[in-house]
């Protein structure tokens, strides 16, 4: 594996792992940190033995926001020259499954990482928000789309104009993740999530991913041709033909990935 300063990687079987890893600063997301994750997705997604991936933080906390330090000094110029949340819009083009496993704190850019994933498992003494409008500013990497997408408008306004922190299971009521477990198993109930995802068919989890994301963005009709066209696309893999098979021949099916 890759030499990184921030995070580290490990793979579980078909299982590919991000800790992060800055627990002096709570994980606080500073660019080169954002940038080594986004990198080592990208690597992930290019790995056919790797079918999902899991991003976690250690034991005490996910990431607690933007790293507040190498940004207050920052101006409108230096932002637009550098554009440093541009990296956020990589997550996008993953089309593998994502996964967070959320413990402690997933706060600002902590929390916009969690929900650039697919699915988030997280610790019920979990706490997450978006504290930047203590701090006089807002979120910038995602929240306010992608949190009001989750809950609509007037649960997003009053969590991301308040500040305050939520816990795990008003969390879960309202959408936002998953699965709540005890602390000290969130990591093993999250791999044992991940670890079942891994054994479904790698085409069937893409091509259902770009149809359910694309049901936020698109009207109905355009949506339900694009699932179409996935159903149809789904039937030129061996993986269809395998599932269908093992289905009449009354065994569990072995899913390649073609
Ligand atoms: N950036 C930089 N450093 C941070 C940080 C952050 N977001 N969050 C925590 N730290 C650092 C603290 O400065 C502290 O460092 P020192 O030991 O060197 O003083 C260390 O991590 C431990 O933090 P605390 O002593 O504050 O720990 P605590 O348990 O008392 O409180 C906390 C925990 C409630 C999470 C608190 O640290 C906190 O409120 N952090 C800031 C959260 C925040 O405002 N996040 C939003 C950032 S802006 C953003 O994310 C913009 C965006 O949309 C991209």
């Amino acid at each position: 594996m890759s030499e990184y300063e921030h995070i580290l990687v490990r793979t579980e079987g078909k299982v590919g792992v991000i800790e992060l890893n800055r627990p002096k600063s709570l994980n606080a997301l500073n660019r080169k940190m954002i940038e080594e994750i986004v990198g080592q997705l990208e690597m992930f997604e290019a790995n056919r033995q790797i079918r999902v991936v899991v991003i976690q933080g250690n034991e005490k906390t996910f990431a607690a926001g933007a790293d507040i330090q190498e940004m207050m000094g920052e101006t409108p110029l230096s932002f637009e020259m550098a554009d440093p949340f541009s990296v956020w819009d990589r997550f996008m083009s993953i089309k593998k499954p994502l996964i967070a496993s959320v413990t402690g704190y997933a706060l600002g850019g902590g929390f916009e990482l969690a929900l650039h994933c697919d699915l988030i498992i997280a610790a019920e003494d979990a706490k997450f928000g978006f504290p930047e409008v203590n701090l006089g500013v807002m979120p910038g990497a995602g929240g306010t789309q992608l949190l009001t997408r989750l809950i609509g408008k007037r649960k997003a306004l009053e969590w991301i104009w308040l500040g305050e922190h939520m816990g795990a299971k008003e969390a879960k009521e309202l959408g936002i993740i998953n699965r709540i477990t005890a602390p000290e198993i969130v990591f093993e109930e999250t791999m044992r999530f991940a670890e079942k995802l891994a054994e479904q068919s790698p085409i069937a989890l893409r091509l259902i991913k770009e149809a359910v994301n694309k049901a936020e963005d698109v009207p109905l009709r355009e949506g339900l041709t694009i699932e179409r066209k996935n159903f149809y696309l789904a039937f030129d893999s061996k993986d269809q033909k395998e599932g269908m098979r093992a289905f009449v021949e009354k065994r569990r099916p072995s899913f390649k990935g073609e």
